[in-house]
């Protein structure tokens, strides 16, 4: 069944009003759209936990630190809206600009300490541009429960931060990565990579991988680091941000798996940024 599709605020209050009156669970799947298997697993979780679903579709200016990034982030809405019609959502909420960002808009969110690191230092901005619009889209859903995928992993402490700092009234629920059949973590980017460099994008996991395997064996982290980045770059990939082994509670480099740990990697693949992460 095709949902909904919402773009003004007011619209979008009358109906989550009425759900909350009849004290309904309200789920919300924030996206920047593309959608794609791990999106809909998002949906399905949401479909499982809540009464109500939302997906939000909005490509977020805000946290984009690169103007040709934004230019070219796909851009598929009747698609996606097909895409959700077997889960039936509640509504799809595609803000116009003004709706999300009116003028004069002047607050930024932003949470210390987990965004110094990893994509927070190479993308700067970055994180305050997702907390404030996470915050909105929040807010004006009046969800109860929202989901996020581990593939951001970052992004999703982030966000529980921001909730629990800001005593939000909301769930944020942490969802399995969802992988292609060779491994490559479902992205919306994975659209703008040529046919060459998407054969070869799965290596980022499958190096992960290697080096979980590698401390398995009591090996040196920073040597299978070092390893790994220089196979990367030989395959073809022109640039690596960080291959990382950090604890999974505050984002702090360790150099073993006695605590709960995962290995984090950002690496450029013929001009696309490509992130990933697996538990240790
Ligand atoms: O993960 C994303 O797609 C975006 O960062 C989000 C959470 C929808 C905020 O714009």
């Amino acid at each position: 069944m095709t949902a909904p599709i919402l773009r003004k605020l007011d619209d979008l209050r009358e109906m989550t009003n009425g759900w909350r009156m009849s004290g309904e669970s309200i789920g919300v799947v924030p996206t920047m759209g593309a959608l794609h298997d791990g999106h809909l697993s998002l949906v399905a979780a949401a479909k499982k936990t809540c009464n109500r679903v939302i997906v939000t579709i909005f490509v977020n200016p805000k946290q984009f630190n690169n103007p040709e990034d934004l230019k070219n982030y796909p851009r598929t809405e009747e698609e996606d809206a097909r895409k959700l019609e077997r889960f039936t959502v509640d509504a799809l909420w595609v803000p116009d600009g003004d709706q999300m960002y009116p003028d004069g808009f002047a607050t930024t969110v932003s949470v210390a300490g987990l965004t110094d690191v990893m994509d927070g230092a190479y993308r700067p901005g970055h994180f305050d541009g997702v907390a404030t619009v996470v915050t909105k889209l929040f807010t004006q859903t009046s969800a109860s429960d929202a989901f996020f995928g581990e593939k951001d992993f970052q992004q999703l402490l982030v966000v529980r931060r921001m909730a629990a700092d800001l005593d939000l009234p909301i769930t944020v629920h942490g969802c399995p990565t969802i992988r292609d059949i060779d491994g490559l973590a479902l992205s919306s980017r994975n659209l703008l990579l040529s046919d060459r460099a998407r054969t070869l994008a799965p290596r980022l996991f499958e190096e992960l991988e290697g080096i979980a395997e590698g401390l398995s064996k009591g090996e040196a982290v920073t040597t299978l680091q070092e390893k790994a980045k220089d196979r990367l770059l030989k395959t073809g990939f022109t640039e690596i941000d960080y291959i990382d082994l950090r604890a999974q509670s505050d984002l702090s480099l360790v150099e073993d798996t006695s605590k709960p740990a995962r290995l984090f990697a950002a690496a450029y693949l013929a001009g696309v940024r490509l992130i990933d992460n697996i538990a240790v």
